[in-house]
């Protein structure tokens, strides 16, 4: 029976970053405040002439790289992002043809915050299912390009960046152990954006050397009940964490390392309260990125594993909750040799 292991794992995190501070200099808000409330310093803003092909590009790079692989050996592609370059064509083809990749299949998946975790159920089971051998997955946005910069109450919650990881079927067993996904429809209306908008773009309103979605015109872009969201999520993530856990008749005890997305610390922190876990085995990388949406948890993944902390024969449990509401969760066996100083 084949087994998808994590061979490779990349990230990417533009130049410019912002910090609470400059943010202090667009709209009534206070470090403070932001640190308090959700545990965000800085965060990453993708460059103006960039896009969230070219982020998901330089990750893809650098997980390929720590596989030993080229783009060519790889049997399919996936792009988790909520900011596509375009309507159409995927971003995922454009991540393809960046990389020189040829003939083999690629498409987005659209799961927000989520995406990652939707997607690593998805080629999970296409491994199993001996569709592909290798998949390349990455998770990629430009949050700054749909946020709206006049807002306070969400505009400093989120950065951009990408994850990515090369997943490889075998009949070693670990890797992968099984996902659990949900979604709510009924709560759509609490967290949305209606324009997509990751596409590079010199015309675009600029200010304070970002590019703002809402033009003169005032187009709106990501808007949130941050409070009821709060609720539900720390509510929903309690349940879906003991869910698989069950499922796949694990106990809290198990598990070595929670990766969870990134959105507040508070949300985190609940989380792990709920699994009764010390906050030393949770990957946290929400102080120096914020929300990056679907590219949180490979980075938080990518970030962990680079410190040379994540061990062979170890347990991850990733989870993720999004707009929708969509959110799910993944159990990993790691397989992987631990990464000591760039070796
Ligand atoms: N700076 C200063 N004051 C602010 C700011 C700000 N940036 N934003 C809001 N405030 C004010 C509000 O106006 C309010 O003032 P008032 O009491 O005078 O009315 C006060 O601060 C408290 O506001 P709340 O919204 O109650 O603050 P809360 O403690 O709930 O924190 C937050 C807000 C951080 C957004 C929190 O609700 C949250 O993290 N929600 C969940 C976000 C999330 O997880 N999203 C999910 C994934 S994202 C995705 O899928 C794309």
């Amino acid at each position: 029976m084949m087994h998808s292991h994590i061979v490779g794992i990349g990230g990417y995190l533009p130049e410019r970053i912002m910090t609470n501070h400059d943010l202090e200099k667009i709209v009534d808000t206070s470090d403070s405040w932001i640190r308090e409330r959700t545990g965000i310093s800085r965060r990453h803003i993708i460059g103006r002439e960039q896009a969230t092909s070219d982020m998901a590009a330089a990750a893809a790079r650098q997980a390929l790289a720590d596989a030993g692989l080229t783009i060519n050996d790889i049997d399919a592609l996936i792009v988790a992002t909520t900011t596509p370059d375009m309507i159409f064509p995927s971003t995922a083809t454009i991540v393809q043809s960046k990389l020189d990749g040829k003939d083999f299949p690629a498409w987005d998946i659209q799961a927000v915050c989520s995406g990652f975790v939707y997607g690593l159920a998805h080629a999970d089971c296409m491994i199993r299912a001996g569709m592909f051998r290798r998949v390349l997955l990455i998770g990629s946005e430009a949050m700054s390009r749909i946020v709206d910069w006049t807002d306070r109450t969400t505009c400093v919650l989120f950065g951009d960046g990408a994850g990515a990881v090369v997943l490889e079927g075998r009949e070693q067993e670990g890797g992968v152990v099984g996902s659990v996904l949900h979604a709510d429809g009924a709560y759509r209306d609490l967290l949305k954006a209606e324009h997509a908008h990751g596409h590079a773009s010199p015309d675009s309103f600029h200010r304070e050397g970002i590019d703002f979605a809402t033009d003169a015109a005032g187009i709106a872009a990501v808007e949130m009940k941050g409070n009821e969201v709060f609720r539900v999520a720390v509510t929903k993530l309690g349940e879906v964490v003991n869910e698989i856990l069950q499922r796949y008749e694990l106990e809290d005890k198990d598990i070595d390392w929670l990766i969870p997305h990134q959105a507040n610390i508070r949300i985190i922190q609940a989380t792990a309260r709920k699994l009764g876990m010390d906050m030393q085995r949770v990957a946290q990388t929400v102080k120096d990125h914020g929300n990056t949406s679907s590219a949180s948890v490979p980075l938080a993944l990518n970030e962990l594993y680079r410190s040379g902390q994540l061990q062979p024969g170890q347990t991850i449990l990733l989870e993720a909750f999004a707009g929708g509401f969509a959110w799910g969760a993944n159990l990993i066996k790691w397989t992987k040799q631990g990464f000591s100083n760039g070796t």
